[in-house]
């Protein structure tokens, strides 16, 4: 396996602000928008994570296993996690709020809504953005798990979600926001997202029955 300095392009007695100095211009490189490509881009942001995690000492890493209720956004800086914050498409349609509505997240702050509803997860190096909610122990909607569906999609309010190549939403759905969470990586610091949007008229045909395939990776 290729070592994280080598994917860093650093000695092995690089200090922290040398593996932090090296991250900021390989992620550069690394990003789709620049010449690189999304697998490039999540090696950098894994090799940084793992040089990351050498230096925290025993401290407890980021997401699994905690309360998502009590997840500080400030919380994985520094370590490679994307900062999601997230609301249920179905709190919109309940309220009568609209996907387009500037201030969605700000009412949703106010809204005092179950931690299911809103709230905020932590994305790792190597976890698509479905991933990342199933591993904090969300239960958000999937089907097929391979890019055939609408049924894992999220709408991207902020942030950028990157997009396979052969997909199932149309350009039109990709220039207004819409992004596949099973196979989306995180391509900025910070997301926000609604999920649960397949129920939009625009997005039901392409609909499977609910998760009729299992995970292929467990906890
Ligand atoms: S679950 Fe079908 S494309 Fe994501």
């Amino acid at each position: 396996m290729v070592s994280p300095f080598d994917v860093l392009d650093l000695d092995e007695d690089a200090d922290d602000a040398d593996v932090e100095r090296a991250y900021r211009d390989r992620v550069k490189e690394a990003h789709p928008d620049t010449g690189g490509s999304v697998e490039e881009f999540q090696l950098v942001r894994r090799a940084y994570r793992e040089l990351a995690d050498r230096n925290l000492d025993g401290a407890e890493t980021n997401g699994t296993g905690t309360d998502p209720a009590d997840i500080d956004l400030t919380e994985g800086e520094g370590t490679g996690s994307i900062r999601v914050e997230f609301l249920d498409y179905e709190v919109i349609a309940d309220r009568g709020w609209d996907l387009a509505d500037d201030d969605l997240f700000a009412k949703a702050a106010d809204a005092d809504l179950a931690p299911a509803d809103h709230g905020r997860l932590l994305v790792e190096p190597d976890e698509s953005l479905l991933e990342a909610a199933e591993n904090r122990g969300f239960s958000w909607p999937f089907s097929c798990r391979g890019g055939a569906c609408a049924n894992c999609a999220v709408y991207l309010v902020e942030g950028e979600l990157s997009q396979p190549a052969n997909h199932i939403l149309s350009e039109e759905h990709a220039e207004r926001g819409f992004r596949l969470s099973c196979n989306g990586y995180p391509l900025s610091d910070e997301l926000k997202v609604v999920f649960n949007v397949k129920h939009l008229p625009e997005l039901d045909e392409l609909r499977l029955p609910p998760g009729p395939f299992r995970r292929a990776t467990t906890e």
